[in-house]
């Protein structure tokens, strides 16, 4: 393939919108590192690429989430908008821009699409009844009622189904209902709401699904739901909501997932208004502009169905695909808090570098919709094996015979300029399997080839003829060949380990952004000091982020813990098994709290004061929920006292006592026996 034989493309990718509530986790990653690779392949074939997103700012929990905390909406989505783009940025993830849907284009870009709804007929009315809150004045979302299942009378289910017999049902069936917000009963309410019609659009979207360019599980997924047939769609929320008002409606505001979406093109309106150019071809239906969004299993319900029919709806561009990926699973089962593998990306990146997930999502993902599993010891096994071991060993073996012995300039031809071309056969076909997303099998063509490069160092052993000086220039021919090889694997790399590849561009003294460079081999070319690129992982680096993601969640879930409209709530498993040594390093201690404080702007905190026996600690507790703190004070209770003390929003905790409970507002702190005084051991 040549660059001038593959014409420029217009090309829009996005991720699906985080939500502006908590921070980004491992699990997000996998999409974005998905996109991401995605961009910078079609960006280095030359193409004018549009890679956006943008966090996703509305609805009731993150209005509620946000008043819990004393803040306005707006101050809290951007804040968390602020946090979510440095952790991006931080794992190379080369958004063009990162919006918020809280914004004036999304705003106007919404009403307009709506408008255009209204006015084609698309829109209807119907009066809806739904549990309000008295005292709240607020009605109520499925996952903000709770009460006493129907079906098995386990109490604390959400509204809309039972986690415990795991059957559904309507949300007036659930007994002794309770608002999750007030804690007061609440009442059923008649509201008008207002529906888009997806029954208009079944023809539109049979066209769509059968033009071929959605995944085989999705269009057989689609197939399932035409069959069993497509209901209007609800897309207005009463008042208080965070959100945009509908236009020529009285105190109406658009369900979060209508400008949700909308929210794609208004940042990619703002990003052409920013740059000076058209926005215009871009949503054009009669242009070969192309759009393309990657997004998890759980949203393919709006995406697919919702998203097109608004397009279609308000005469807009369809998407070329939406490209759908499974869930991320760590050691095999869904990412659990209590576990530690819960992983925050931040807490990911105090530790190790991004490339390293990077990679081993790519040789995990395929263009289907299985979820991947992150096994830590096989993420470390294969990073170590693969980059440390393949790709980077071509370089440091050849690297220091052209530095100390050809004055660091490679040679005028290669050695083997065969393997070179084999090499460079290759290539089309990886950058195919890039774009068909079949990542897995493009890293096994490459580590594949990483492995014939050193067989063909170890075959020419150029340490051991080095010796001979007659042979010296067939040493340089070799040496640069390898060299030459690494810069072809790392040219294809690049996209995926965009870090490591920064760093070998730097040694290699030529850039890595141009899929079709390595076309041209380096020679007679000037390289510089080869330094390590990467580093192995350790075991221990590992098991660190599992203990830090354990306390993370001590920290967070006294803070920000809110429902999601897809959460699940977690079981909790017993952990898993210890050996005594480790359990011999906790010191548990016997402590009188003698005194016990509110703290201000944190609703589920108190801060304790413990007597140690002669020693004083200031502890925060998630404990508010469950304690006034007038009734703690002088109680004996059990905390653990070599807990590296930690630095929370609010100040240092320097240990922490222990409670027990089911999770939720529910705690019992740990009392010892009468008689036990402060400052003895717990044995
Ligand atoms: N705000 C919506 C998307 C609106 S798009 C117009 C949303 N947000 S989310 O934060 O819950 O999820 C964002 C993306 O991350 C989704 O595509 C979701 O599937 C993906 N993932 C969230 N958790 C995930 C895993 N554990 N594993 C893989 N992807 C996951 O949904
Ligand atoms: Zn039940």
């Amino acid at each position: 393939m040549d660059k001038t034989s593959s014409s420029k493309r217009n090309i829009l990718i996005t991720s699906a919108l985080p939500y502006a509530s908590g921070s980004l986790h491992l699990g997000h990653f996998v999409e974005h590192s998905q996109s991401d690779i995605w961009a910078r392949m079609l960006r280095s074939q030359g193409h004018e690429v549009k890679f956006l997103c943008a966090d996703d700012a509305h609805g009731t929990p993150i209005m509620l989430n946000a008043e819990k905390q004393g803040l306005t909406p707006e101050a809290m989505v951007d804040a968390i908008r602020e946090e979510h783009w440095r952790d991006l940025q931080a794992f190379g993830v080369s958004y063009d821009h990162y919006h918020s849907t809280h914004s004036q284009e999304n705003q106007e870009l919404v009403s307009e699409v709506y408008l255009k709804l209204k006015a084609a007929g698309h829109i209807e009315s119907k009066i809806v009844e739904q549990y309000f809150d008295p005292e709240r004045e607020m009605f109520l979302p499925d996952r903000f009622v709770k009460g006493t299942c129907p079906k098995c009378d386990t109490p604390g289910q959400y509204s809309d189904g039972c986690e415990s017999c795991g059957s559904t049902y309507d949300s007036t069936e659930i007994k002794n209902p309770v608002s999750v917000v007030s804690g007061t009963t609440p009442v059923m309410k008649e509201s008008k709401h207002l529906f888009v019609n997806l029954k208009n659009f079944e023809p539109m979207l049979k066209e769509w699904v059968a033009s071929g360019s959605l995944q085989e599980e999705v269009t057989n997924k689609l197939a399932e739901w035409f069959e069993a047939g497509l209901q209007s769609w609800d897309i207005s929320r009463d008042a208080p909501y965070f959100g945009f008002q509908i236009p020529e409606e009285d105190n109406k505001y658009f369900y979060v997932w209508m400008d949700a979406p909308v929210g794609y093109l208004a940042c990619l309106k703002y990003v052409c208004e920013q740059n000076g150019e058209n926005f215009g071809p871009w949503i054009d239906p009669d242009t070969d502009h192309e759009m393309y969004h990657f997004i998890g299993k759980d949203i393919l319900y709006f995406h697919s169905l919702f998203w097109p029919a608004m397009l279609h709806g308000a005469n807009m561009k369809l998407p070329n695909a939406v490209y759908v990926h499974g869930f991320l699973t760590v050691n095999g089962t869904k990412m659990s808090k209590s576990r530690g593998t819960f992983i925050k990306a931040s807490t990911y990146l105090e530790h190790l570098n991004p490339d390293y997930l990077r990679y081993y999502f790519a040789a995990k993902l395929s263009d289907g919709l299985v979820d991947i599993d992150l096994n830590m010891e096989d993420f470390r096994q294969r990073v170590n094996s693969d980059l440390v071991g393949k790709v980077v060993n071509i370089a440091s073996r050849c690297a220091g015979f052209v530095k100390k012995k050809f004055n660091s300039t490679l040679s005028e031809s290669l050695h083997n300029q065969a393997l070179y071309d084999e090499f460079l056969s290759h290539s089309g076909a990886i950058a195919q399997l890039f774009e068909a997303r079949k990542y897995n099998a493009a890293i096994r063509q490459i580590m594949a080839l990483a492995d014939k490069a050193n067989q063909y160092i170890a075959d020419m052993a150029p340490w051991v003829a080095i010796k001979d000086e007659a042979r010296l220039g067939e040493v340089h021919q070799v040496c640069s060949t390898g060299i030459n090889l690494f810069r072809v694997l790392m040219n294809w790399l690049a996209p995926v380990i965009p870090f490591t590849a920064s760093k070998a561009e730097d040694f290699l003294n030529v850039k890595l952004d141009d899929w079709y460079a390595i076309n041209k081999p380096l020679l007679g070319h000037t390289i510089n000091k080869f330094k390590p690129l990467i580093r192995r992982i350790e075991s221990e680096t590992l098991d660190k982020i599992i203990e830090q993601s354990k306390q993370d969640l001590a920290a967070t879930q006294a803070t920000l813990e809110q429902p999601k409209s897809n959460g699940q709530l977690e079981a909790d498993p017993i952990g898993d098994e210890i050996d005594f040594d480790t359990f011999a390093k906790v010191d548990l201690r016997v402590a009188k709290i003698i005194d016990a404080q509110h703290v201000e702007k944190a609703d589920k905190l108190l801060q304790l004061t413990l007597d140690l026996g002669g020693e004083t600690r200031h502890v925060f507790a998630g404990i508010k929920s469950a304690y006034q703190p007038e009734d703690l004070v002088g109680k004996h209770t059990v905390m653990v006292a070599n807990l590296a003390p930690r630095k929370m929003r609010l100040g240092v905790s320097e240990g922490m006592v222990l409670a027990a409970g089911p999770g939720g507002d529910e705690l019992y702190i740990l009392e010892p026996h009468v008689g036990a005084q402060p400052g003895m051991r717990v044995k």
